[in-house]
């Protein structure tokens, strides 16, 4: 990959003062899912959400996307509002994320908050999948993938065609074809990361929706088995979305994890 490719510079949002929090959305969204928890945790944390490569507001450029490359970005913009260590909180894609950068950089990283993901590779099935599914993208654009997700992200009770169903389908369908291509090849390059959390020696929570059918309960209910002291969150009529679809949970875990996280720093 050249240097070129290397070179972004993230759109990010920041909320709040204290204990730097970096919250990563998944694939295809942007920032603007934690917009819930953006709000409530800025009186208790300095709340910072980026927009990953190739999703929202930040560049696009083409190329795999690999994990170890997406938690490089996000490193370097911690660099650049001189964050040294921080929470680190990833959804779905961004969990992955979260454990390759666990890999890179584990000094700077002061807690950990897992939100509807899990550390196993993919399949040699799902790998194919995503590899389809990153050429139409290239080719018909990012309407296929934001319509099949529409159908997997809310637990069953949310009304499609609600205006929060309505507000992650414009996220997703102006996601740019190059992101979601990039992020799914770099997915399906991923390795697994089961010993990276078997290791983890910072506060960890895990937030899980009960009706998530893009990672089941038992993914995180395996994942949580891995993680020394962990708190596993199960949230009530939540998918995928568990932020959005039940803000309020979601945020009153990870305002659990912010204060593990300033008892065990101080
Ligand atoms: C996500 O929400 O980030 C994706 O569903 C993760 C994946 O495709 O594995």
């Amino acid at each position: 990959m050249s240097e070129q490719v290397n070179m972004v510079e993230l759109y990010y949002e920041e909320r709040g003062q204290g204990l730097p929090v970096v919250l990563l959305h998944g694939f295809p969204f942007s920032h603007a899912i934690w917009q819930a928890q953006q709000a409530a945790l800025s009186d208790a944390a300095r709340i910072i959400t980026p927009d990953l490569r190739g999703h929202g507001k930040s560049p696009a450029p083409e190329g795999d996307y690999t994990m170890d490359l997406l938690a490089s970005d996000v490193l370097a913009l911690l660099d650049r509002l001189n964050v040294s260590r921080a929470v680190w909180v990833g959804h779905s894609m961004g969990g992955y994320i979260l454990m390759a950068a666990l890999r890179q950089a584990p000094d700077r990283i002061a807690g950990v908050g897992l939100v509807a993901t899990h550390p196993l590779a993919d399949a040699e099935e799902k790998r194919f999948q995503r590899r389809e599914s990153a050429d139409l993208a290239m080719e018909n654009g990012s309407g296929d993938t934001a319509f099949s997700m529409m159908s997997q992200i809310f637990a069953p009770d949310v009304d499609g065609t609600s205006p929060l169903a309505q507000s992650m389908y414009d996220i997703m369908v102006n996601t740019a074809p190059a992101g979601i291509a990039g992020a799914q090849r770099g997915m399906a390059l991923r390795p697994d990361s089961s010993n990276t959390l078997r290791e983890l020696s910072v506060p960890a929570v895990i937030v899980a929706g009960v009706d998530d059918k893009i990672i089941g309960l038992d993914k995180a209910r395996a994942m949580a088995a891995l993680i020394p002291g962990v708190q596993l969150v199960e949230v009530e009529n939540a998918g995928h979305m568990p932020m959005v679809e039940q803000p309020d949970a979601t945020t009153g875990a990870l305002r659990g994890l912010i204060r593990m996280v300033q008892a065990n720093e101080r």
